[in-house]
């Protein structure tokens, strides 16, 4: 196996050929709109090329770049939120090891996020480690105005200037944006910050395979023209066909969509490699912001095995049949371990001395489905050989296609996300920002 492949022969039983058949002419037609480039939102469409039009040069930029990182800096702050953050959030928490804090293991850089919350002591937690380590920032922000990284950049750049004085500052900060409008690009310019640029036609959550995932990505380590290797042999498998038995973008999206219908509105997106938590926590994002808009979408959920098979298992077992499980299984892990043998055998389990716990794992995976699927939760299963730059990036570029396709079926726009802003004017017309009087004056009635 080379490559991303889908099971649903676990779900045909919570549908009819007719479903199959109606939805394999959606996906046709979801297909063209993204392939012909008329669908909605088709001005962000930049990331369905990307992976083919990423230059070796430009690579070489962001690893020189992260090579200069690593020599400067013990600990690199990436500062952004949402789209901004998760994409390579999600490959280092994937690819590293959990008990270092340099994912990577010693010689590179810890690798911190910032200003994807407002927490206070969160962000003073944060300056107390900067006084002590050496570090360097990226700035990640498209739009250049989100208040979140906004401010948890006034805050670094106060201290990483007070430490190092404003000449050598410069020299740590890197700001990743747009290429000409919002204040981050002007501040960048007049600083004379190294910069990168978003491409105008990618948005936040398809922009994992730009500068704002590949450079934190390089920087902690780990190898990107692998990641974008992956992608692009997952859009060619993408782009070939709309055929279900040749696309496996297309049967997962199809399969949503069916389940959808029957009024399974909840998906949990299951890993039984805790490392993959953050690939949840992505996929979430990019899921719940192309999607639930319109009163549409399905809901986006995730857990990982068997951990919290001890707290969401009952709900997914017994609970409202709402729900359906899309698994990623992952075939081998990076390292070797078996269960030792006890001669006094108290917990009864010598019958599985020798056994490698990935293999009680799959175990546990297979019957944890079948348990599933019993109890009324049909399911889908994304197998991808191993956790590796490769494979993430075929998984990455799978689950963006199948959304877009996903949404088009859904007669949404998978690009935008008007409903962020409410929070938004709300949260300006309570702190009382210029040119919100009407909102706060509004506002404050309601409280
Ligand atoms: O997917 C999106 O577009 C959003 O989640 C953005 O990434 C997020 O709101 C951050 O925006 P920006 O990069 O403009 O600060």
């Amino acid at each position: 196996m080379t490559q991303l492949q889908i099971d649903i022969s676990k779900l045909k039983s919570f549908s009819n050929e007719a479903a199959w058949t109606a939805m394999q002419e959606e996906m046709h037609q979801s297909h063209s709109l993204l392939t012909d480039r008329t669908g909605k939102g088709n001005d962000f469409l930049g990331w369905v090329d990307l992976p083919v039009q990423i230059e070796t040069e430009f690579l070489r930029r962001i690893q020189s770049d992260a090579e200069k990182i690593r020599e400067m800096a013990e600990i690199f702050v990436v500062i952004g939120i949402g789209g901004s953050y998760l994409g390579s959030k999600a490959v280092i928490e994937a690819l590293g090891n959990p008990f270092e804090t340099a994912k990577r293991g010693s010689g590179y850089p810890h690798v911190v996020f910032a200003g994807e919350n407002l927490s206070e002591d969160y962000h003073a937690r944060l300056l107390e480690l900067l006084d002590k380590k050496e570090y360097a920032v990226a700035v990640i922000s498209k739009s250049g105005t989100t208040t979140e990284p906004a401010i948890a950049f006034r805050l670094i750049r106060q201290h990483i200037e007070a430490k190092y004085g404003k000449e050598e500052a410069r020299k740590r900060i890197f700001a990743i944006t747009d290429s000409s409008r919002g204040a981050l690009k002007k501040l960048a310019d007049a600083e004379g910050y190294e910069s990168y640029v978003i491409p105008d036609d990618v948005g936040g959550r398809y922009s994992v395979l730009t500068p704002v995932g590949l450079l934190p990505i390089a920087v902690a380590g780990f190898d990107v023209c692998a990641l974008v290797d992956g992608a692009v042999k997952m859009r060619e498998v993408a782009l070939k066909s709309s055929a279900m038995d040749e696309n496996p973008c297309v049967v997962y999206a199809a399969a949503r969509n069916i389940l959808l219908q029957s009024g399974k509105f909840v998906e949990i997106l299951v890993a039984f490699e805790p490392n993959l938590l953050y690939v949840i926590e992505w996929w979430k994002q990019l899921y719940g912001e192309s999607e639930g808009k319109e009163h549409k979408g399905i809901f986006p959920a995730g857990v990982t095995f068997t951990s919290d098979l001890h707290s969401m298992g009952q709900y997914i077992q017994e609970g409202k049949r709402i729900l359906f499980e899309t698994v990623i299984s992952v075939g081998e892990p990076v390292s070797r371990l078996v269960v030792p043998d006890d001669p006094e055998n108290l917990d009864g389990l010598n019958f599985l001395s020798g056994m490698r716990l990935s293999d009680v794992n799959r175990q546990a995976e297979l019957g944890t489905m079948l348990a599933h699927v019993d109890g009324g939760v049909p399911n889908i299963r994304l197998a991808i050989p191993a956790i590796n730059e490769y494979y993430l990036g075929q998984l990455i570029y799978f689950f963006e296609f199948a959304c877009a396709l996903s949404g088009y079926a859904l007669g949404v726009n998978p690009f935008d996300q008007p409903g962020v802003e409410a929070y938004k004017k709300n949260m300006f017309a309570l702190l009382g920002k210029p040119g919100f009087e009407k909102e706060t004056t509004e506002i404050r009635k309601k409280l």
